[in-house]
């Protein structure tokens, strides 16, 4: 069995093999690979792309699902089952399970307890491995992977569980690392190479110079995410970057991306949101493909 929980279990070899996969399913997107697999999904926070992105790619696969959105007020750990218990018993029901859950860790504990794979779509502010593959993969369609990008990350690093499951993949590419935290939303990454930390108005310096600018937003409904943006981007300031350059955010958006924006050509989280549904095709069909 093989659950997908932290992105760092993906090497180069697998992503290699994940991307192709994901552009076949890009250009030959309706099929049955997945026909007479049921598979749960289990959403213990809100989601619209993950949950629609998941259970479209398993429709499109030709699959079924058993859907439950806001696990905690529908399901029996309302009544004080513990999500070890909640995956034991699912797992009698499906061939997979796609949990997403606010607290560190658990998804990851609970996954042995269960007994069919489990992929965690979002867990605490820790891992967010399948987003972090769009986002490699987006990457990848649009300039390119080389050791020598440069990738700034801003908004709420401290809580952003998507830059922390990017940082692990890419540590293997050797891509320079830049972060605006807003202020009092600074992380530590933990990153084997250096990274270099520009506060207030320093960013501004350094946006022709980059060739990603990964944003997000303030994750408002966790205890620790009180900050203020130090940094916004517009259409205008778009233009500043390097003709090339992209400017992507996993959504949803707050303030932090002025509107205008979307209208420049480097902006890609729409594109983003469409990639995930090939990425997750493709994981699927790896993990319950048995033709
Ligand atoms: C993110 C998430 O849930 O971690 N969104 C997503 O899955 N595409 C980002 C966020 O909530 O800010």
């Amino acid at each position: 069995m093989k659950h997908i929980i932290k992105s760092d279990q993906f090497t180069k070899d697998n992503i290699e093999s994940l991307f192709d996969l994901a552009n076949k399913f890009k250009s030959s997107p309706i099929q049955e690979n997945l026909k007479n697999k049921l598979i749960g999904t289990l959403f213990y926070e809100p989601s619209t792309r993950t949950r629609w992105s998941f259970e479209t790619a398993i429709l499109k696969l030709g699959g079924q699902i058993v859907s439950m959105e806001m696990a905690n007020n529908s399901s029996s750990s309302k009544k004080g089952e513990s999500l070890k218990d909640t995956l034991k018993v699912c797992s009698q029901y499906v061939d997979a399970l796609i949990v997403r859950h606010p607290e560190n860790g658990v998804i990851e504990q609970a996954a042995e307890y269960a007994d069919c794979p489990v992929i965690n779509a979002g867990s605490g502010s820790q891992e967010h491995p399948t987003q972090a593959l769009i986002d490699l993969y987006t990457i990848s369609n649009e300039i390119g992977i080389t050791s020598d990008l440069k990738i700034m990350f801003t908004g709420d690093l401290n809580n952003s569980r998507t830059i922390k499951s990017l940082l692990k993949l890419i540590k293997n590419y050797n891509f320079k690392i830049l972060a605006n935290p807003s202020s009092g939303l600074a992380c530590n990454f933990h990153y084997p190479g250096s990274v270099s930390y520009y506060y207030d108005k320093e960013i501004y310096h350094q946006l022709p110079d980059i060739d990603i600018l990964y944003m997000t937003r303030h994750q408002s409904e966790r205890d620790n995410a009180k900050g203020n943006f130090t940094f916004k981007i517009n259409y205008e300031l778009a233009e500043t970057m390097k003709k090339y350059a992209i400017i992507m955010h996993p959504l949803p958006r707050n303030e932090e991306i002025d509107p205008s924006t979307d209208a420049n050509p480097r902006a890609v989280y729409f594109k983003q949101v469409k990639n995930g549904l090939w990425i997750r095709m493709a994981l699927l069909y790896q993990i319950l493909n048995n033709n």
